[in-house]
């Protein structure tokens, strides 16, 4: 793992959005995974300003988000397909069409958890695979327990990630119980991947994922496998490194 930190929050995105766009640069037909959540916001922006000033083009770019909520409307503001759309698909020159989130609110969620991983499959490998980090080590919406699941999947949402989400909502009540994730092995098969962790609050389970025993009792730790993997830290969660 490579493994740095950054000493400002500009620093920070910089860095990030340096990576993305030098692959997009040198690969026009990249394909991105993508993550939601708070600490990637600031790197869409500077991907939109970069956009703005001709510095980017992802007119031949390939994206699929990590995860959706189940039973949120597409339209809701909370819902990660919003999320996507607002932070940067629709203030760059990317088609929808080439923007990949899975269907929370499909008829058939198993099915919905087959096609997406059917495409992955015929499309696949990811690039680049961007993903933040629960406070509980959750990758996408891999939770914390006894077992990882290989391929996308519905799953039930631990109490401490719908807490840590209420920020987004009015009321605990109205965040989603389940989650339609990518599964372990999928983010493994990415070619690279781009971890990006934040705050004073992910400065022990940073230390824990990255230096810890690979368990699935953290299953951010199950990266320290993954032959090409960044891990950009801000001053506050690299307080061990
Ligand atoms: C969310 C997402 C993850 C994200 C994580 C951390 O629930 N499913 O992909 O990395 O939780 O979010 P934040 O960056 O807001 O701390």
């Amino acid at each position: 793992m490579n493994i740095y930190t950054l000493d400002s929050e500009e620093a920070f995105v910089q860095t990030a959005a340096g990576l993305i766009t030098a692959l997009v640069t040198s690969r026009p037909r990249a394909k991105l995974g993508l993550a939601t959540g708070s600490t990637p916001v600031g790197l869409y922006a500077k991907l939109v300003d970069m956009h703005r000033q001709g510095l980017v083009s992802f007119a031949g770019v390939t994206t699929y988000n990590l995860d959706e909520y189940v039973g949120l409307p597409e339209q809701h503001s909370e819902s990660y397909r919003t999320f996507m759309n607002e932070k940067l698909f629709k203030h760059v020159d990317i088609s929808l069409d080439q923007t990949h989130v899975p269907n929370g609110n499909a008829a058939d969620l198993e099915q919905e958890c087959l096609r997406y991983d059917r495409m992955l499959e015929e499309n696949g490998p990811v690039d680049l695979q961007l993903l933040g980090i629960g406070h509980n080590g959750h990758i996408g919406f891999n939770e914390p327990g006894n077992h990882l699941i290989g391929g996308t999947h519905v799953v039930p949402l631990k109490e401490e990630t719908r807490v840590a989400n209420a920020r987004f909502f009015d009321s605990l009540d109205e965040v989603p119980t389940h989650a339609i994730t990518m599964g372990a092995a999928t983010i493994m098969k990415s070619r690279q991947i781009l971890l990006l962790i934040r705050g004073a609050d992910k400065a022990e389970i940073a230390r824990q994922a990255l230096t810890g025993p690979i368990t699935t009792d953290c299953p951010a730790s199950l990266l320290q496998c993954h032959p090409n993997v960044v891990v950009l830290l801000d001053e506050g969660a690299g307080r061990y490194f």
